[in-house]
């Protein structure tokens, strides 16, 4: 009986990939057509745990801001805001925190990837996942579209309302993890296939971005790592490269992975790069001309974060003032 709400975050740290595409936005969509309560946030925030020019983030929170529009996110239907204009995510994450063992979170398989490649870690890093948890429950969220790559984050989400509510009393409802689960849930760096694609990632060969031109995504399309068999077939495992390139073209055509290896049958890999870069094309090149032509009115992309930021905090303080009275604060 209780009431279906959807959220989720993505962070403006770049422009968004192929991966982000299939992995959570084109979901996104969907659900802002069944479900009657969603809410997409840029989390600024969390894009400021690693280094960063302020700048360029800035610039990133509205090219992030046109691409979801382009992509079909709708302000009528969906609350589109930043988060960091929404106080309470940082108050909540304080409060959760205080309730977090330095093991849980030192045990997060993201912790250890993202700490590996830095020397002196920032504390934000190691804590992120508590504003995390923060973003989701702070809106008593039930339905949570994300990436394979963020399910453990998700278990602590869960984790954290579960002990609130026996410690405080009962307040936020189980946030479920709601992940894709075609040969798209996990699309992987160009680069290096065993890694998965991200922004983050400082090659820009090793992701398709979805403003990518015709040119760029042929180019990068045909530096796509590969292995030394020239056939096309699907085999994730052993042959990650090109599965990788089965996966997007599944995606852009809604075909499956053996439709696609039967349509290419007789095609080496080199020729094979030059189906895949075309059917991206023809997905992306609408998205790229509407993000294009969004890009060119920051003042209105600006106006609907405002909007979107003031519905999503009247949710937040409500829930921030049960917080208050239950911890007795
Ligand atoms: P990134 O990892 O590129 O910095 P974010 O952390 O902003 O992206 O994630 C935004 C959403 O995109 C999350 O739901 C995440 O799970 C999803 N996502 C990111 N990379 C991939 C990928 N390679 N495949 C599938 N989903 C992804
Ligand atoms: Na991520």
């Amino acid at each position: 009986t209780s009431m279906e709400r959807v959220f989720s975050g993505i962070q403006p740290t770049g422009t968004l990939h192929l991966g982000n595409y299939f992995g959570a936005l084109k979901k996104w969509v969907e659900l802002q057509e069944t479900c009657g309560s969603v809410l997409y946030s840029i989390v600024d925030l969390h894009s400021i745990t690693l280094p960063q020019d302020p700048k360029i983030l800035h610039r990133n929170i509205l090219e992030v801001t046109a691409c979801l529009l382009a992509c079909g996110i709708n302000p009528q239907k969906s609350i589109l805001f930043q988060q960091s204009k929404v106080s309470q995510h940082a108050e909540l994450a304080w409060v959760l925190g205080c309730m977090t063992t330095m093991a849980r979170l030192g045990h997060l398989p993201q912790f250890k990837e993202k700490s590996a490649s830095v020397k002196d870690i920032p504390l934000g890093i190691f804590v992120y996942p508590v504003l995390q948890s923060a973003d989701i429950l702070v809106y008593k969220a039930t339905k949570v579209p994300v990436g394979e790559d963020q399910l453990q984050h998700l278990q602590l989400a869960q984790h954290l309302a579960k002990l609130f509510n026996s410690k405080y009393g009962k307040l936020f409802p189980h946030p479920k993890a709601l992940i894709n689960d075609d040969c798209t849930a996990r699309l992987r760096s160009l680069r290096d296939p065993t890694k998965k694609m991200s922004k983050s990632e400082p090659d820009p060969k090793s992701r398709i971005d979805l403003t990518d031109s015709e040119e760029v995504i042929l180019e990068k399309v045909k530096k796509a790592v590969t292995d030394f068999e020239s056939a096309v077939t699907w085999d994730p495992k052993n042959r990650p490269g090109v599965s990788n390139l089965i996966a997007i073209h599944c995606g852009m055509t809604g075909k499956t992975p053996e439709e696609i290896v039967q349509d290419a049958q007789g095609l080496d890999t080199g020729k094979y790069k030059l189906v895949v870069a075309d059917a991206i094309n023809k997905v992306l090149q609408p998205i790229r001309e509407e993000t294009m032509r969004l890009l060119k009115d920051p003042p209105f992309l600006e106006q609907i974060l405002e909007d979107g930021s003031m519905k999503a905090s009247s949710i937040a303080e409500d829930t921030w003032e049960s917080v208050r009275k239950l911890v007795g604060l």
